[in-house]
């Protein structure tokens, strides 16, 4: 008998060495390569936060002005690309889209050499550069308009909503949403960032590996439940029966959306910066009801599952400012997702420094050597 018990999940099991980004989840905090997550909501820019992931240091000024007109460059769907997309089923799901727009880039890029660090480099780039534009891009599809190509001059947060209405982008929500693409960058060994190093081990492109981590953040328990917390909100309708709700979700043994963490078992610092985002734009553009009853479905889940380290979430705020900002709920997981891919190619390009292919065991629990019976003894 295998001497090694199963440890469901993999919880707490770690896959790699990593340098990337640090979480304490009892005293909730999360540092992208050493750097606290609230200076860099506070200071940085989403841009910043991609080179200090991928290159471990914040730019120079000059290195950032590079990095920028590189992304700008890189940011350019070739034709085929964009006729891809267009192709798509409107009924499909923005995330099933990313996914396999992300294996469609790679279709229309250079090969990328696994061994030579400039390539890997330079594909890494041009996934960080080009998802905000194919999330755009599938949103125009759906919406029965016309392509509109990114915008020379424009930073990510703004050129995602240029793209999305052509139409100049509004300060306060390119700004918000560039705090948000921050907060939602980089995680540790989460389920998709795992899913990336996996694919990416047999020696795969960041575009094939990406695609792979998009496939599992769209989940509900993972990069999927931003959705589902605003669907939730919308069901509980107000907040006198948040109580006769939660009740409901309890006696079914069903999870809440938003709540919930393997590694934070306190409030995920991300929900306190996504939240302050969400009343700063509450003063500036009005409040909504949903968000009262967010506040009392907190007071109420906390109440009855704090004491098992059951706090809200990144997802339980995210869909409020998202909302706010006029976007639809199907589209919040695929700017999670475009935040991510710089999270996850500092994963690939880290695990392609010192690659091992990823190959669990397993512990066996079927029969053995069975004798083989003809179709007509059975
Ligand atoms: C993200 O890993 C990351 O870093 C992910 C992420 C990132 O940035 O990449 O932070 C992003 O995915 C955030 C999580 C978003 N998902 C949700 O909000 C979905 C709801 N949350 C749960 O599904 C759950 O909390 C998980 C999946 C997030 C974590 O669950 P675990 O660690 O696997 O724990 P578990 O499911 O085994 O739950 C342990 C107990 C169970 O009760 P018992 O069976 O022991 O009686 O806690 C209960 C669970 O039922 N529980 C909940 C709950 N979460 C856990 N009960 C009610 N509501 C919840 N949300």
């Amino acid at each position: 008998m295998s001497s090694i018990e199963l440890v469901p999940g993999l919880a707490g099991i770690p896959a790699a060495e990593s340098s990337v980004s640090f979480i304490d989840g009892q005293a909730g905090i999360l540092e992208y390569r050493g750097y606290p997550i609230e200076a860099l909501s506070e200071h940085s820019t989403y841009e910043e936060v991609a080179w200090l992931l991928l290159y471990g240091e914040l730019p120079s000024a000059s290195e950032l002005a590079a990095f920028n007109k590189d992304l700008e460059e890189l940011r350019v769907l070739p034709d085929a690309l964009v006729a891809m997309i267009q192709a798509f089923p409107k009924t499909g799901h923005p995330m099933q889209a990313l996914q396999a727009s992300l294996a469609g880039l790679g279709m229309v890029s250079p090969k990328v050499n696994i061994k030579d660090a400039d390539s890997r480099d330079q594909a890494a780039r041009r996934v960080i550069a080009a998802t905000p534009v194919l999330v755009a891009a599938f949103e125009r599809v759906r919406a029965g308009k016309e392509y509109v190509a990114p915008k020379a001059g424009l930073r990510t947060a703004e050129n995602f909503l240029w793209c999305l209405d052509g139409e100049a982008p509004d300060e306060v929500a390119a700004k918000t949403l560039d705090c948000a693409l921050i907060l939602h960058a980089e995680h540790t060994m989460n389920a998709s960032t795992f899913a990336c190093r996996v694919v990416g081990s047999t020696e795969n492109d960041p575009y094939t590996s990406c695609s792979g981590a998009v496939g599992a953040l769209f989940g509900p328990l993972h990069g999927g439940a931003n959705e589902r917390v605003l669907n939730q909100l919308g069901t509980i309708g107000d907040i006198s029966n948040v109580e006769a709700w939660f009740e409901g979700k309890t006696e079914r043994k069903e999870k809440v959306m938003g709540f919930g963490h393997r590694v934070y078992k306190t409030k995920d610092p991300r929900a306190k910066n996504l939240q302050i985002l969400a009343t700063e734009m509450f003063g500036k553009l009005g409040n909504t009801p949903k968000y009262d009853v967010a506040l009392k479905l907190e007071q109420v889940v906390t109440e009855k599952l704090g004491s098992r380290g059951i706090y809200p979430n990144v997802d339980f705020f995210s869909g409020l400012v998202y909302e706010k900002l006029g976007l639809d709920t199907d589209v919040f997981t695929p700017i999670f997702a475009m935040a991510r891919v710089s999270g996850y190619c500092s994963h690939w390009c880290e695990q392609m420094l010192d690659n091992k292919l990823f190959r669990p065991a397993q512990i066996y629990k079927g029969e053995r050597e069975r004798e083989y019976v003809s179709i007509d003894k059975r």
